[in-house]
């Protein structure tokens, strides 16, 4: 086998040329995720130079290297945030003690099965949005899709180094099982439902950034507290690389709805679909969807699982410094919301059991904010339409509300009515079909698809009508 050239092939602030053992392991791995990334990852452009933010160091120069490049040459590299030094667990039984370099034995099933959760959404999204490319509304638009992509892909490697580093033989063997789940697939399936929903157009493709991959964001956001420091640090370097594919989401969303707006003044009508845009309560059902499958993600509200990993240091809460708690919550209380016949009432227990449900929250709040940006742009423009996020408890395959049927207002309904109502509140199969049939390329450098407003601005101080991939 020849040798890699690593600090090129693969950016790493890792020491990679010292550490043979980790060499050895990633040189086995590496063809894989090679042909992973030809067999399932984005379908058609793979000659084409595509003008991407290549992380080649963590310091404020290097994270952000913008070039074109095709993309199976982008250099996946493997950054962790520096380390702090003497740097403590926040958080749980051992709060104050040193944080740990290595896996403790007791602790090494239960981080090992964090990571793989964690590590296998990465792939899963490249999966579920590979056919996105051949519809996009611009080269702009095709451009992001990509960067979301090569990022996802960065993501898995961030978290095969962990297991590669860490975890021996069967770190190894979970690594490999990332390249054979796929999205989808009824035999290997990926883990996490909403990881094996299709993407199947440029609309949900928003949705999906604004509203799972921002669950992402939270989850790497309990990790990075994480006792164990390696996956601390890792996960703290994916969270910048996040920020963009929310970004994406949210501006996406935002100029979906102001093309509505410009096509609902220019006919003088609410209903644009004839005119090729999507209707505002189209965007309200798919947000309903969106925002109900990704608060599956959470988990329970009430989780033991939740309350032994905060316990043991290896999960934490966003942002665990900003809690003014003891950070052991064995002697608090918090509260979460159950179905009481037809009621929905608030039940309280310890806060620790409820750490799933506290993260759950925190997200909400952040999903919330950009629901209102959307808004402010409508009311400025005179629309007196607002987009809400549905209850909490509308639509739920997991924990509380999931044997219950709740509309997105949050009453609590029989299955008759939940039949009955589904139309205004999902996405219907007209309505999606009706999406799908707007979704034709436009490839033209500057050009929008007639269904989405322009972005404001370009990417890294380029104009908008950049050629951001070459065709
Ligand atoms: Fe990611
Ligand atoms: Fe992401």
């Amino acid at each position: 086998m020849t040798a890699i050239d690593y600090s090129q092939q693969i950016p790493n602030n890792v020491n990679l040329a010292e550490d043979r053992r980790l060499q050895r392991a990633l040189e086995s791995w590496q063809p894989r995720f090679a042909q992973w990334w030809e067999d399932m990852g984005p379908v058609g452009f793979q000659d084409k130079p595509v003008y991407l933010r290549t992380a080649v160091d963590v310091g404020q120069e290097g994270w952000a290297h913008f070039d074109h490049v095709r993309m199976p040459d982008y250099r996946w590299g493997i950054f962790l945030s520096p380390q702090q030094p003497d740097r403590t667990i926040g958080f749980g039984d051992a709060k104050g003690q040193p944080v740990w370099q290595e896996v403790p034995g007791e602790f090494r099933a239960e981080l090992r099965r964090l990571i793989v959760v964690q590590g296998d959404t990465e792939p899963a999204s490249v999966e579920q949005q590979r056919h996105l490319g051949a519809t996009a509304p611009s080269l702009y638009d095709l451009r992001n899709l990509f960067q979301v992509n090569v990022e996802e892909g960065r993501h898995l490697w961030a978290m095969v180094y962990l297991l590669h580093g860490y975890f021996g033989r069967d770190g190894r063997d979970e690594a490999d099982a990332m390249l054979e789940r796929q999205s989808g697939d009824p035999d290997h399936p990926r883990i996490l439902g909403a990881f094996n929903e299709q993407t199947p157009d440029w609309l949900s493709f928003f949705m999906f950034t604004y509203f799972t991959d921002r669950d992402g964001k939270y989850q790497l956001g309990s990790l990075r507290e994480s006792a164990f420091d390696p996956l601390s640090r890792t996960c703290d370097f994916m969270l910048k690389e996040e920020a963009h594919h929310m970004f994406v989401g949210a501006t996406g969303i935002a100029r979906v709805a102001a093309r509505t707006v410009e096509l609902m003044k220019q006919y003088d009508t609410d209903n644009v679909a004839p005119h090729g845009g999507i209707n505002l309560e189209t965007l309200q059902r798919y947000v309903n969807f969106h925002f109900s499958v990704s608060l599956d993600l959470f988990g329970s509200e009430r989780s033991t699982n939740a309350a032994n990993y905060f316990a043991a240091g290896l999960k934490g809460r966003f942002g665990e410094d900003n809690y003014e708690d003891d950070h052991v919550l064995l002697n608090s209380e918090d509260s979460y919301l159950v179905v009481e016949g037809d009621q929905v009432v608030r039940q309280s227990m310890t806060a620790r059991s409820l750490v799933n449900h506290e993260l759950r929250a925190e997200y909400i709040e952040d999903c919330a904010k950009g629901v209102r940006r959307w808004n402010r742009a409508l009311a400025e423009e005179g629309i007196d339409v607002e987009l809400a996020l549905p209850h909490v408890g509308f639509n739920r395959q997991v924990g509380a509300f999931k044997e219950h049927n709740l509309t997105p207002a949050g009453d609590v309904i029989d299955s008759a009515q939940w039949e009955e109502g589904l139309s205004d509140w999902l996405p219907t199969d007209d309505e999606r079909a009706h999406v799908a049939s707007l979704m034709a390329p436009q490839f033209e450098p500057g050009k929008m698809a007639g269904w989405i407003a322009p972005p404001t601005s370009g990417i890294n101080t380029n104009p908008v009508d950049y050629e951001y991939v070459q065709l």
